[in-house]
């Protein structure tokens, strides 16, 4: 059987090198990982999709910016990521696109974070970075000109990544680690705030309890996702992790509103989620009771 399995993928892998000169295979290839890495861990589209009055994603807006967030601290609207060459980055180089990605540099020398996630890219491996990037020169280019994001915190780029390779995904845990703190940016949301109210992952690692301003009314509470038995989720089982991982709905029967990015988690691949889970199970407990938000729309599937 084994043999047989062998012969079977040799065959595929042939064919597809007879169809393609190299070069095209290897970007094929890339292309493909860095679309894996926006529909599931990463989720550009969570902030780069702009969403209409019921928070659903416009489907016809994909990646093309515009959607604001609004925080004490700064009142943002997510940029154009498609290719078009006018008010998206089309003209911008790969390393100029890394760039914005893992320091949060622009082009224009402007530094665009936060809330973008920068700290986490900043260790994201070159393998992935240039995937994504390849993967958002296919996107269809759309024209949508974004007012201009404003910031009061004070704004510091990321030191310059270093780009070192994903831990194998036979360590679990090691690569749990590689996902959750270098692409899914699980503790930019669920940190517990410092005193200015910016997440702090530095001392309430996952502790939940930031507020998270979707739109005008709608606010939302990140939960507690350390491993503490009575206030984090210590206690529940691995499918019911996963459960809310991917569907978005939690061992109560309650369903989780956005922007938890479970639309995007859901096309993660089970290895990747039970490293993240494995991962999750190492997070220090912090006793911390949260006072859970009740926005319940849930109309983003
Ligand atoms: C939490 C929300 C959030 C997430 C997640 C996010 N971004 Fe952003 N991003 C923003 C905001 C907001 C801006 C605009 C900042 C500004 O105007 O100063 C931005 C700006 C950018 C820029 C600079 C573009 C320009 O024209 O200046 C690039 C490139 C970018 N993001 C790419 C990405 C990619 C790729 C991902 C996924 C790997 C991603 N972002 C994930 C919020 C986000
Ligand atoms: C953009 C912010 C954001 C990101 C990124 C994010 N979450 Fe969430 N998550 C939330 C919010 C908000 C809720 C609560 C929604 C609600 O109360 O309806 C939530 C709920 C949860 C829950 C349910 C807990 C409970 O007690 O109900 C779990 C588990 C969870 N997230 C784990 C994760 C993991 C693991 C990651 C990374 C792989 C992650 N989240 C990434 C915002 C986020």
């Amino acid at each position: 059987m084994q043999k047989q399995l062998g012969l079977v993928v040799a065959g595929a892998l042939f064919s597809i090198a007879v169809s393609l000169p190299a070069g095209a295979q290897g970007k094929k290839s890339l292309i493909e990982r860095g679309r894996y890495l926006a529909n599931g861990p990463v989720a550009c589209a969570n902030c780069h999709t702009p969403r209409g009055a019921d928070m659903a994603p416009l489907a016809n807006m994909a990646y093309a910016g515009g959607f604001r967030i609004v925080d004490p601290g700064f009142d943002v609207y997510t940029a154009n990521i498609t290719p078009d060459k006018d008010t998206g980055i089309g003209s911008w180089t790969d390393a100029q696109i890394i760039a914005a990605i893992r320091e949060g540099k622009t082009r224009e020398g402007k530094i665009n974070f936060p809330p973008m996630p920068v700290p986490t890219y900043n260790s994201m491996s070159d393998g992935d970075v240039k995937a994504i990037v390849a993967f958002l020169r296919t996107i269809k280019p759309i024209h949508h000109e974004v007012p201009e994001s404003k910031y009061k915190v004070p704004q510091q780029a990321m030191p310059p990544a270093k780009g070192l390779p994903a831990p194998s995904t036979r360590d679990k845990v090691a690569y749990g680690r590689y996902v959750v703190t270098a692409l899914a940016h699980c503790f930019e949301c669920h940190s517990g705030p410092d005193a200015n109210g910016a997440p702090d992952p530095q001392h309430n690692l996952g502790s939940g309890g930031f507020l998270i301003t979707l739109a005008p009314g709608a606010t939302v509470m990140t939960p507690n996702i350390t491993s503490d038995p009575e206030t984090g989720i210590g206690k529940w089982s691995d499918a019911d992790i996963k459960k809310a991982l991917t569907q978005g709905i939690r061992p109560d029967g309650r369903h989780l509103s956005p922007p938890m990015p479970f639309p995007f988690f859901k096309n993660m691949t089970h290895s990747d989620l039970d490293a993240v889970i494995a991962f999750l199970r190492t997070v220090p407990p912090i006793k911390r009771v949260v006072e859970r938000t009740e926005f319940q729309k849930n109309t983003f599937k």
